[in-house]
């Protein structure tokens, strides 16, 4: 019967599909664990994990900047900022601090210009805006909060971050969690921005809100 041929012919071309798959997956599979002996003449490449700049799970485009950012957690482990695959601030390398953590980079170059922390707690807020007026055309900057980025943030320091593309610097507040990359002629909100409220009912730790990760790859500005 011609349905019993065509029913046939179906099972056979799903075998063989099958088949296939599961051959794919076995050498594959085969390839990771098994390594050949020498005499086959086959020499199998090392199978390693890529490791991308900053720890990335994908490799940057060319003419972009890779970037890694951690907020601080709670008032115990500092920040960390990752940009093209050096370490730029850490509580290693002992240059972060208490309250806004900030790096100013060359968006043509990727050379960091300039590192500095504000405590935003205690500190005098003046600091941060002459820092902060002071950032040339064309510069990338890259912030994490630590502990308190907020009793000491006013009205100017908020309106030059949301100029460069913050859309969560009118919120940010106590203890809140914070890492933004902005630019300074963006025109329009950065993409590259995470934040949390600190919030005694959804607080990871008992009085901050769990810390916050961002990475990604930035454009190179092309002059
Ligand atoms: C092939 O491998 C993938 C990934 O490991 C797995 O999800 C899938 O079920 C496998 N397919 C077959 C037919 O074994
Ligand atoms: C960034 O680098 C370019 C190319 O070297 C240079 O022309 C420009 O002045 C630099 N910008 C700043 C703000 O240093």
């Amino acid at each position: 019967m011609r349905v019993a041929g065509l029913i046939r012919v179906v099972v056979f071309i799903f075998t063989i599909v099958t088949m296939l798959v599961f051959l794919h997956n076995y050498t594959s599979f085969s390839r990771k664990t098994i390594r050949l002996p020498r005499w086959l003449g086959i020499t199998p490449k090392e199978i390693q994990t890529p490791k991308f700049k900053c720890g990335l799970s994908k490799m940057c485009p060319n003419n972009f900047f890779a970037f890694k950012i951690s907020s601080g957690a709670a008032n115990v482990v500092g920040p960390s900022m990752c940009f093209e695959d050096a370490i730029i601030m850490s509580p290693v390398r002992n240059n972060v601090g208490r309250g806004l953590n900030i790096a100013l980079v060359n968006g043509s170059t990727g050379h960091v210009m300039k590192k500095d922390s504000f405590d935003m707690y205690s500190g005098d807020p003046q600091l941060l805006l002459n820092f902060l007026t002071e950032i040339p055309d064309s510069t990338l900057v890259l912030v994490a909060s630590y502990d308190d980025p907020g009793t000491k943030m006013n009205d100017q320091i908020r309106t030059i971050f949301s100029n460069l593309g913050s859309s969560y610097a009118k919120k940010l507040g106590f203890r809140d969690s914070w890492v933004f990359v902005g630019a300074k002629d963006l025109k329009s909100s950065s993409p590259y921005e995470q934040f949390l409220k600190n919030n005694p009912e959804t607080n990871k730790y008992e009085g901050w809100p769990e810390l916050l990760e961002l990475e990604g790859c930035l454009p190179r500005k092309v002059m």
